[in-house]
């Protein structure tokens, strides 16, 4: 696979679930601009690792970097870079399975048993398990991205527009007005801008799609996937714990507003 055909593949799979990602693309182009991604994220489980996701990267050429704890969200991440620097990192995280309480542990346990030996997880690779109502809303309640695994496998979980690479916007606040008056939705958690160009990443996201999804045993409508929006400072490459901590609300179905 060429880079091209991954990078397209992963936009693919990432816009059949986030409609609103497609939308914003083509607004940004119909302004004469050319999209650059700073990143594409993706999420697993622990117990799985992130070298199945990381793979396809790796074969061509991306480079494993720092890696990150999010303690309140029972993370693991790390974020890979490709030499030649137009290319969006890659950013890879996994719920740590053993810190959840042990009615979580078990449901994910029970999805976890069902993938077939012979399934090969890549980053597009969705769902191979049944999961009920039951399961989803359990989860949701101790961990949005437990719940969020659950209900769609393996799936781009974002990619993030590079806004420093824009030409017709100042800065990340212009870019954030655009999009609100296009009709677009910001995830506020923290406010709609994470970060300081100080410290080297100004973020912010759409609240995330609802679509419906299909369980075992019933058709829910919940939030599908966001999109990001980051401008960097200062050469600065790696990723903010504190600002991802908030952007990572983007998919909450609770919609939490937190201060
Ligand atoms: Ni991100």
């Amino acid at each position: 696979m060429s880079v091209a055909a991954l990078l397209d593949q992963l936009w693919r799979d990432y816009t059949s679930l986030t409609p609103q990602a497609a939308r914003i693309h083509a607004l940004l182009a119909a302004r004469g601009e050319t999209i650059r991604n700073d990143h594409v994220a993706l999420r697993t489980f622990d117990a799985l690792g992130l070298d199945a996701l990381a793979a396809p990267f790796e074969a061509l050429g991306w480079e494993a970097r720092e890696r990150y704890r999010f303690a309140d969200k029972h993370l693991h991440a790390r974020y890979w870079q490709h030499p030649d620097p137009a290319l969006p990192k890659v950013f890879i995280s996994e719920l740590c399975i053993d810190e959840l309480p042990a009615d979580a542990r078990v449901r994910i346990a029970r999805l976890l048993a069902q993938i077939p030996a012979d399934f090969a997880i890549t980053p597009w690779a969705g769902r191979p398990w049944r999961v009920t109502r039951a399961d989803y809303e359990a989860l949701l309640e101790v961990s949005e991205y437990a719940a969020w695994m659950a209900a769609f496998g393996f799936h781009v979980n974002h990619f993030t527009v590079d806004a420093g690479a824009l030409s017709t916007f100042a800065g990340l606040a212009e870019l954030d007005a655009f999009l609100v008056a296009s009709g677009f939705t910001l995830n506020d958690a923290g406010g709609t801008i994470k970060g300081t160009p100080a410290e080297g990443l100004e973020q912010s996201a759409t609240r995330a799609d609802a679509i419906d999804v299909e369980l075992a045993d019933a058709r829910v409508r919940i939030p599908s996937c966001y999109y990001e929006f980051a401008r960097r400072h200062a050469g600065f490459q790696g990723f903010l714990p504190a600002s991802a901590d908030k952007i990572f609300e983007s998919t909450d179905a609770k919609r939490k507003r937190q201060s």
